[in-house]
């Protein structure tokens, strides 16, 4: 018997039964890849998440899902997933992380999914886009949406006792990211573009010594509030601010009381302090390698599997006998 009252009996790690939804997102996702149909990869990869979701004992409530109910036919937002038995959590999803990855075959494609206690999840309403910031830990103190983005990628250099020039920032490869792109370069700073994929460009910021030292850019908002649980568990800072397309979108915002100057730091987007995540490669990339199939019946998979509370951080390789996955119900396999 356990004496020590200060000592607590560990309790339930439901990242331990996340891994297996994201990877069957993933292991349906991916005869899809390459196959140049973003909208049947994505599907399937839903379609893989929800049947391994429900088999979870929780009450959830899907904060960030596939969208609003009439276009999302499942993991829409406001859906209830689980048996209805506590915990009580929030659940955000992106069963295909990098459509367009995925179909083209490119790198960094995932599935996703985070969950943390009730009501502590950020729900960015109307908003589509946000401008996101994120780094490791011995940068964290620094980042700032506010000051000149080639002031911020110097004061890192400096932080790190590294030349300027050896400062890595990543970000989308989007128009509306030529200022910015520019202000880095001047600053001497080097730029790596990606095409799509801002939440594995996150995990791999604030990766101590990865290839990238920042994150920069608009990007999405349910990736936003994705990526800011994987970095309450991972450590790190991410800032978010939400930036609206249009007047459209910023009238709707401001009806709805949303403050559109207010920056979000990761505890804003995600305030729980007991936060689960489970991310699974789906093409290979910097962070996790994509599903691979080294015989006929086989599969294997990459997963990182984190818990805020514990801090303690998992890869999980595994592989899959692609026969038996079928009988129990795997169809995509
Ligand atoms: P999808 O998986 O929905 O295709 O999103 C991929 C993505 O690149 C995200 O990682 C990113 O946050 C967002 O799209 C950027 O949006 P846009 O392509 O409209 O600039």
């Amino acid at each position: 018997m356990n004496s020590d009252p200060s000592r607590q009996l560990p309790d339930r790690n439901l990242a331990l039964e996340l891994v297996r939804v994201t990877e069957a997102a993933a292991l349906a996702a991916a005869p899809l890849v390459g196959m140049g149909d973003k909208e049947a990869a994505d599907q399937a990869a839903v379609d893989g998440m929800r049947h391994m979701l429900h088999s979870i004992r929780m009450d959830g409530i899907v904060v960030i899902g596939e969208g609003e109910k009439d276009e999302a036919p499942m993991l829409y937002n406001g859906e209830r997933i689980g048996d209805g038995s506590p915990p009580l959590v929030d659940i955000a999803v992106d069963p295909l992380e990098g459509t367009t990855l995925a179909a083209h075959g490119m790198p960094s494609a995932l599935a996703v999914i985070a969950l943390s206690a009730r009501g502590t999840m950020f729900d960015p309403g109307p908003c589509v886009y946000m401008e996101k910031m994120a780094g490791a830990p011995e940068i964290a103190d620094l980042l700032d949406l506010d000051r000149p983005l080639g002031e911020t990628v110097k004061l890192v250099a400096e932080r790190k006792g590294s030349r300027v020039s050896d400062v890595m920032v990543v970000v989308l490869d989007r128009p509306r990211h030529e200022e910015g792109i520019a202000a880095i370069r001047a600053a001497g700073g080097r730029v790596r573009l990606i095409a799509h994929g801002d939440v594995s460009a996150a995990l791999l910021a604030v990766t101590e010594r990865s290839s990238v030292d920042l994150l920069w850019g608009i990007g999405g908002t349910p990736e936003g509030v994705i990526s800011a649980a994987a970095v309450k568990c991972l450590g790190g800072q991410l800032l978010g601010r939400l930036w609206p397309r249009d007047d459209a979108e910023r009238t709707a915002a401001l009806e709805a009381g949303y403050e559109l100057e207010r920056v979000l730091d990761r505890d804003d987007l995600v305030s729980g302090n007991d936060v689960f995540f489970s991310a699974t490669g789906i093409t290979d990339g910097d962070v996790l390698q994509g599903v691979r199939y080294p015989s006929a019946g086989g599969a294997t998979t990459e997963s990182l599997v984190t818990r805020s509370r514990s801090g303690t951080i998992r890869r999980i390789r595994a592989t899959h006998d692609r026969a038996k996955l079928r009988a129990v119900g795997g169809e995509a396999n």
